[in-house]
């Protein structure tokens, strides 16, 4: 039996890298036969930089309707909000005494976020790491399905697990497998084809957004950085062309095939060509889950039942986690 979880932020709008890179990723995984699949909306995380609370609270639904637009199926996959399961909070607490400072010191993400007034950010900021390893240790997942900026974390949540189970002489947490499918780990801004795709870049043409319209993504594909060679033939060829590696990587993830596929379809041809392709192929593909997701927040009532029944669901498998946690520590019981 495979137990998966993951979550994103309720920070901004979701991009093309949280789709390809996280949501098609879970919303398959969901039809597997042997996974119990929970999927979360991390706010928790989210307030690690600051956040307006009205904006945070129509994000948490936003991303929620992104969940259920894109794919996920709220009678096959338990649809929650981190924040209403209050043993996150307590798990992390637990952890936190497991986790080394010079571990965390070493994280990319923090060192990207907390930039270089690292004195000044705030000690969520570099606790980060230790809460996911509580969402994902509580529920004793098995998978982690995340894009490939969450390697790091993950090694971490498993470190932690592991100095648990050894401390205590037994095997009470699972070590959690990092999940990294498909072509689309990493998808990169469309300026910069060495830099990730990111919610956070100042430029709006750097991403596809889950809500731009037809015409907005065309003319950021067709803006998009590449270079004055046409399509080659193979995929080794593509090394140093990161803007047209990563135009062929979106085709291939947004067609659910190989990057080999694509350049079988277009070796020779210029972008020209290319662009308009991939611009129809995006909208295809991004404009029903748009479309639903607009028809969703439109009944916000409903989204809150889902989010309800499955904090429901996640949360009684949590406080079990939590319980038998203390036990083991050694806390008194009530
Ligand atoms: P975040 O937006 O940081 O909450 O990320 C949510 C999920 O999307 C995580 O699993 C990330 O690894 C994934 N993700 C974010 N950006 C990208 C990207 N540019 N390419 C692929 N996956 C991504
Ligand atoms: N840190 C993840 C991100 O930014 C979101 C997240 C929080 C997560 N908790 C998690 C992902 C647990 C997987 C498992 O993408």
């Amino acid at each position: 039996m495979k137990r998966i979880l993951s979550g994103m932020q309720p920070t901004n709008n979701l991009h093309l890298g949280n789709y390809l890179g996280a949501l098609q990723n879970w919303v398959k995984l969901q039809d597997e036969p042997e996974a119990s699949c929970l999927y979360m909306v991390a706010d928790l995380h989210a307030i690690t930089l600051p956040q307006e609370p009205d904006a945070l609270r129509k994000a948490t639904r936003e991303i929620a309707a992104a969940y259920i637009a894109g794919g996920l199926d709220p009678d096959k996959s338990t649809i929650f909000v981190q924040s209403s399961v209050p043993g996150h909070s307590e798990l992390m607490w637990l952890l936190s005494t497991f986790a080394q400072m010079g571990k965390l010191e070493r994280m990319t993400q923090f060192k990207d976020k907390a930039g270089k007034n690292a004195e000044r950010a705030g000690l969520g900021l570099f606790a980060y790491p230790v809460l996911m390893a509580a969402d994902i240790l509580i529920y004793k997942a098995t998978h982690v399905p995340v894009g490939d900026d969450q390697k790091q974390h993950l090694e971490l949540a498993r470190d932690v697990a592991a100095t648990f189970n050894t401390k205590y002489a037994q095997e009470h947490f699972l070590l959690p497998e990092p999940y990294i499918m498909g072509e689309a780990t990493r998808i990169m801004s469309l300026k910069d084809g060495t830099k990730k795709m990111s919610k956070s870049d100042e430029s709006d043409l750097s991403r596809i957004n889950m809500t731009d319209d037809a015409d907005t993504i065309a003319r950021k594909i067709k803006k998009a950085q590449t270079d004055p060679e046409n399509l080659p033939e193979t995929v080794a060829a593509l090394a140093g062309r990161p803007g047209a590696l990563n135009l062929v990587t979106i085709y291939a993830a947004l067609a659910g095939c190989d990057r080999a596929n694509v350049l079988a379809q277009y070796a020779g041809m210029g972008w020209g060509a290319f662009k308009p392709a991939l611009a129809d192929l995006a909208v295809a593909k991004l404009s029903p889950i748009t479309a639903r997701m607009n028809e969703l927040l439109g009944d916000v009532a409903e989204i809150d039942r889902i989010l309800k029944a499955g904090s429901e669901v996640a949360g009684a498998l949590a406080e079990r986690t939590v319980q038998e946690t203390r036990d083991i520590m050694g806390f008194w019981k009530m």
